[in-house]
């Protein structure tokens, strides 16, 4: 197992910064998920409240010192308003791979920032976790989500099918992988 430990500076490329969530994050989480898109293409829950947010950055700190996640949330620059999610889950440490997973809220869509913090995370976690693929798996039908995929580098691999469950609707899953020579 890798030691996660989150830098005390932002992540930042001037546009789009990732920061360690703070307690005072859970009203806007909150705000944000209520937005039916995120609970269905994502594993947040759904409905969704102030107490989920709350629960969610409560388990943060084992997540991250058990090794099991980096979560960052998405803000501009010069710790501005919070724009969404973004984090390395799911490590194979002995393989040195790790998934990607994300939301915006929906008002900071459409300006490039889900594809800018893929992006940024994965060097973070290829260049400070020692990755060697990070790997991002977009439901058949979430179509912004492959976008993403594709513009922040990542090659389609192939498809998942019937891979996971949310609610009574199963996804098949396109599964991309970024390898770390390919970041470059
Ligand atoms: C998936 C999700 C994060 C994508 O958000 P997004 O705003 O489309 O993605 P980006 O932030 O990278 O923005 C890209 C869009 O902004 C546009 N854009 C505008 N200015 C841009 C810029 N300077 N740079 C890049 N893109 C820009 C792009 O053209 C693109 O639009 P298009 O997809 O219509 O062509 C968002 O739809 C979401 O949160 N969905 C719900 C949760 C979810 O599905 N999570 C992923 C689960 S796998």
């Amino acid at each position: 197992m890798a030691r996660i430990v989150l830098p005390a500076e932002p992540i930042t490329d001037g546009v789009t910064a990732l920061r360690p969530w703070r307690d005072s994050d859970v009203p806007a989480i909150a705000a944000a998920c209520q937005d039916p898109e995120i609970g269905i293409w994502t594993r947040v829950p759904s409905p969704y409240g102030e107490n989920d947010a709350r629960a969610y950055l409560m388990q943060r700190y084992d997540a991250i010192h058990a090794g099991l996640s980096a979560p960052f949330a998405i803000v501009e620059p010069g710790d501005g308003a919070l724009l969404g999610s973004v984090a390395l889950m799911r490590p194979a440490w002995e393989h040195q791979r790790a998934e990607v997973g994300y939301w915006l809220a929906a008002r900071a869509r459409g300006q490039g920032h889900a594809t800018r913090a893929v992006q940024l995370i994965c060097d973070w976690g290829f260049s400070v976790l020692r990755l060697e693929r990070i790997e991002l798996l977009a439901a058949t039908g979430n179509a912004p989500s492959q976008r993403v995929a594709e513009r922040a580098g990542f090659v389609r691999e192939g498809v998942l099918r019937s891979y996971i469950r949310n609610g009574e609707v199963r996804h098949d899953m396109v599964a991309f992988g970024l390898l770390a020579q390919e970041r470059g």
